[in-house]
């Protein structure tokens, strides 16, 4: 899959522009960094790749393989192999956390599954994942903690296998084990399945376990900078200020 963003604006349904002209171009296999100072429109960008229903695209196209995609459905999205990891996670009252991932496999596929070979999958993940505490037996998202939720969510990425996946600070609130383990499985999974992944983060850390191709800054609603590895170091040391005014 190719996902090509081209001079995207994003705006509130009540018209306030957020994302301000971004273009970005992103091909399975490839892994893609977003970094960026808090506000400047990451988390807008990735909601709105997905069709999220708050944000409204005023300008400019996102294409899959060509095709855009900006009149499809978040469902219809996600048939195609697009994946957002999202920064705060929702609570679904009621569902439980295994219909769920059978559900919405079951949605992408158009196939039914098979209830006992989806459970010894899940199950490999969950060990894979060191998910604990009996979380896929729960209702979704419903009192699991912070990491229990973003682990939850790369569980939720396994089971899907997306062509490219978005994640939104996969590494926050996660502990120092928790983040290596996360890491590893979105290196896994890029490598069995081919996904491309965008992670948006803040951190240097996750970088320690992924290796970008790319890494981009966003500020105000577009890409300032763009770079290699080296870029990261470049923020850590001298902050957003050097690359923001290197641009103006
Ligand atoms: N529905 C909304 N109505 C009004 N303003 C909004 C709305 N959604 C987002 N914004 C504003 O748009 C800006 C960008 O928000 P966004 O969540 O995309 O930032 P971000 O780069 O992901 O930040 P962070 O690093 O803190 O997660 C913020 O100033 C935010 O308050
Ligand atoms: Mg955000």
């Amino acid at each position: 899959m190719e996902l090509d963003i081209k001079d995207l604006h994003v705006a509130t349904v009540d018209g306030k522009e957020i994302v301000k002209g971004v273009n970005l171009k992103v091909k399975s296999g490839e892994f893609h960094v977003i970094m960026g100072p808090n506000g400047s429109g990451k988390t807008t960008l990735a909601k709105a790749i997905m069709g999220h229903p708050g944000f409204k695209i005023t300008k400019g196209n996102i294409f899959v393989d060509g095709k855009s995609i900006t009149s499809l459905t978040p469902d219809k999205r996600a048939k195609l192999g697009l994946f957002l990891q999202f920064q705060n996670p929702v609570e679904i009252e009621g569902v439980g956390f295994v219909n769920f991932l059978r559900a919405a496999r079951e949605s992408i596929t158009d196939n039914t599954v098979d209830i006992k070979q989806f459970m010894g999958e899940v199950r490999s993940y969950t060990e894979k994942l060191a998910i604990t505490n009996g979380i896929v037996g729960r209702t979704l998202n419903h009192g699991f903690s912070g990491g229990e939720k973003k682990k939850g969510e790369i569980l939720q990425m396994a089971v899907l296998r997306p062509a490219i996946s978005i994640l939104d600070e996969p590494d926050s609130g996660l502990d120092i084990d928790a983040i290596k383990v996360v890491a590893s499985n979105v290196n896994d999974i890029m490598k069995d399945h081919g996904m491309g992944a965008i992670v948006i983060t803040h951190y240097s850390r996750i970088l320690s376990y992924m290796k970008p191709q790319r890494v981009h800054v966003m500020h105000d609603g577009k890409i300032v900078a763009e770079g290699g590895k080296e870029l990261i170091l470049k923020l850590e040391k001298d902050g957003y200020e050097s690359v923001i005014k290197d641009k103006e």
